[in-house]
């Protein structure tokens, strides 16, 4: 044998306890799909091939797996059912001299470890084994293979739930379904293995008993950590292997340096990068390719998606999509930045905002109550409270740009496609459908007329008119 490798992950199946018209294998937990945390764990071993099975829904299954890990080699089971046939069509994929050691992993098997296939393998080859599971000691073994030894200790082979006996259903060592094999002692026996079983189909599992029987050596070694093994097969183990993934990534970031008030209602995706001394704060979700520099301060109860987080920015109580934050940039409480937003440094977006496709220059300021959608922005600028940015005629959308240093007033509505160049002002209340040229004040609303006595005349008898008679008492 040799130190040659090469992993098989098993994703032919149909995943019928998780009714749902995904494949199970897609199903994402930590923001990505099952398949992919397995594919990144069997490229973290370096192997020379990587070999996929796939049968159910294989368009579907085969696409994502190249799309994340390319060189994957996808291999089509045939109907002849069960774990056994699939590895066995696999190894025919392997180049006819590999004489080195077949990780066997399942796809929806997501929290299995490069570190514990490193220390699996290492075994494996230092024993001479045909075949080394990962097995663990369940307190409810129901459902899965147990691993059965002799009086001595020794393994003598698996077997499934479904053909058991009672005896053999009180097992509580169970099969982890996690293997190393050498590939000589694995074809074998997969040669000799029907399918003559309570399933009608070609298990894996039977190849201990054979590779045993031709004179090899098998054994299993267990594993303390339950979750490296947990299978997903219905929506509740879904959703306990993602939070658990979860917990591990939040601990690994709390070990890198970054404050987590609440890991319970932390929840961080596989892909997002936080350098240290980052601070998340309770109820925070932060998904996609996230980015947060140091000295960020996100949340509480902040959603970022596909954001990039510039030094010292604060993001709090709101929710954002495909944005960039600049460095010290201030957003919320209660703001809703949708794609393409892109706030400058030390720039402002405040509470009740929703922006779209913005560039919002460095140090520029939209703190209340506006819309900001197809806009450039320059620096320095401020956009008064309660301002829209009309950028849809019913049919088109359209874009407007506003200069450095401009002060739009309190409640303006920019119609755009308009500009307001560097330096200009707008009155509170303007609706501007006109450019404004650099340095002016721009005004719309006609000036402002008070008609005295007009409550007392109009609306006799209310407190507005007991109030307003009062005043005048008082003032005369
Ligand atoms: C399998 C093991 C069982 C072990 C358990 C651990 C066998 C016979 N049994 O049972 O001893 O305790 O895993 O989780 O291996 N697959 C294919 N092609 C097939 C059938 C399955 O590729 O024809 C794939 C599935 O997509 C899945 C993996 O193999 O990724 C395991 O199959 P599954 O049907 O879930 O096996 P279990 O019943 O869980
Ligand atoms: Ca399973």
């Amino acid at each position: 044998m040799t130190n040659r490798l090469a992993v098989v992950i098993l994703a032919a199946g149909q995943g019928t306890r998780m009714k749902s018209s995904l494949p199970k294998v897609l199903h994402r937990i930590g923001g990505r799909p099952l398949i992919s945390h397995v594919l990144d764990t069997a490229a973290g071993l370096q192997p020379e091939t990587i070999i996929a099975v796939v049968r159910h829904e294989r368009e579907r299954v085969a696409a994502a797996i190249l799309d994340h890990a390319p060189t994957t080699v996808i291999v089509d089971q045939d109907e002849i059912a069960g774990t056994g046939r699939a590895v066995e069509q696999a190894l025919g994929a392997l180049p006819a001299d590999f004489d080195g050691s077949v990780v066997v992993l399942s796809g929806d098997v997501p929290l299995i470890d490069v570190v514990t296939l490193q220390q699996l393998t290492l075994t494996h080859v230092e024993q001479g084994r045909g075949m080394t599971l990962l097995s663990a000691i369940f307190e409810n073994p129901t459902g899965l293979g147990r691993v059965l030894r002799d009086a001595s200790g020794a393994m003598r082979g698996i077997v499934e739930e479904k053909d058991a006996t009672d005896a053999e259903r009180r097992i509580t060592e169970i099969n982890g379904g996690i293997y190393v094999f050498a590939r000589e002692a694995l074809a074998r026996a997969l040669a000799e293995i029907d399918t003559n079983n309570a399933q009608g189909e070609k298990y894996l599992t039977d190849a201990a008993a054979r590779i045993l029987h031709a004179g090899g050596v098998v054994d299993a070694v267990a594993t303390d950590d339950q979750w490296l093994i947990a299978g997903v097969n219905d929506r509740a183990q879904l959703a306990e292997a993602g939070r658990e993934l979860n917990r591990r990534i939040v601990l690994a970031h709390q070990r890198a340096g970054v404050t987590e008030q609440d890991p319970a209602t932390t929840w961080i995706d596989a892909d997002v990068s936080i350098e240290p001394d980052v601070e998340i704060l309770p109820g925070s979700y932060l998904q996609g390719a996230t980015t947060i520099s140091s000295g960020a301060v996100i949340g509480p109860d902040t959603t970022l998606v596909d954001c990039e987080v510039g030094e010292g920015a604060h993001i709090r109580r709101s929710e954002a999509t495909l944005a960039v934050f600049g460095p010290g940039a201030e957003v919320g409480p209660f703001s809703y930045i949708r794609p393409g937003t892109e706030l400058g440094a030390r720039g402002k977006i405040g509470a009740f905002v929703e922006t779209k496709n913005a560039k919002i220059g460095d140090e520029s300021k939209v703190p209340h109550l506006s819309y900001v959608g197809d806009a450039t922005i320059g620096d320095g600028s401020n956009i008064g409270a309660g301002t829209i940015f009309a950028n849809y005629d019913g049919v088109q959308k359209h874009h407007s740009t506003i200069g450095d240093a401009v002060k739009i007033g309190s409640k303006n509505v920019l119609v755009s496609p308009v500009t307001v160049e560097d330096g200009a002002y707008t009155a509170a209340g303007t609706v501007v459908r006109k450019d404004v040229p650099s340095g002016a004040l721009a005004m719309s609303v006609a000036p402002q007329r008070n008609i005295e006595g007009w409550v007392a005349e109009n609306r006799p008898q209310t407190s507005s008119a007991r109030a307003a008679e009062q005043g005048e008492e008082e003032r005369s």
